[in-house]
């Protein structure tokens, strides 16, 4: 931790492990049994890691991978644009998918990804969200599942970092500045 940063807790890691419980039944209710979830890198590694074994108490049996997608410098603003960085693997072709984010922000990297996957020949695509910041909008998207709406707050912890700091926090934090 930089010395004139500090975290404040948002969801500890207890909330954040029984809000992912009730997404993963939401998500095999609406799912058909047999999907690929993909996941979006590298914000999403804790994420669905968890997600996954609560999708397996939920009775489901996915896919998984991941897609790496970049629209952030080191500072707090989004680019703008969405870039692939690292690339699906293999066909995806008729699958049914799940596309993983850790935060909708903008809306930009889950349409792009949604955009993308189509583009792919996967033959439905669904989205999910940990965190949205319903506020900050600038494109018409809107995940078919969220964890938690946040306000207009940046957020770290939980595989999301601040400048490639505070992924490997066990909860959601809320980075404050200046010690105030
Ligand atoms: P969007 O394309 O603007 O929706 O942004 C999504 C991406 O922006 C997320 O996957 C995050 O990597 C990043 N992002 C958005 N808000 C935050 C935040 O509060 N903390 C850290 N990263 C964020
Ligand atoms: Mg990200």
């Amino acid at each position: 931790m930089v010395a004139s940063e500090r975290v404040d807790v948002l969801y500890a890691a207890a909330d954040v492990d029984r809000r992912i419980e009730d997404l993963a039944r939401e998500i095999v209710t609406t799912l058909p049994e047999d999907f690929l979830l993909i996941g979006v890198l590298k914000g999403c590694f804790m994420f669905v890691a968890d997600l996954a074994r609560a999708l397996d108490r939920a009775g489901a049996t996915p896919g998984i991978e991941f897609i790496r997608l970049a629209s952030y410098g080191l500072g707090k603003e989004s680019s703008g644009e969405v870039q692939v960085v690292g690339d699906l693997p293999g066909d995806i072709r008729g699958r049914q998918v799940l596309v993983v984010d850790d935060i909708q922000d903008t809306g930009r990297t889950l349409a792009v990804a949604q955009r993308l996957l189509i583009q792919r020949g996967a033959a439905k695509v669904w989205s999910c969200a940990l965190l949205d910041k319903p506020s900050r909008r600038e494109v018409d998207f809107k995940a078919d599942f969220i964890g938690f709406d946040i306000e207009d707050v940046f957020v770290v912890g939980y595989g999301i970092d601040y400048a490639e700091r505070y992924r490997h926090l066990p909860y959601i934090g809320i980075v404050r500045h200046g010690g105030a």
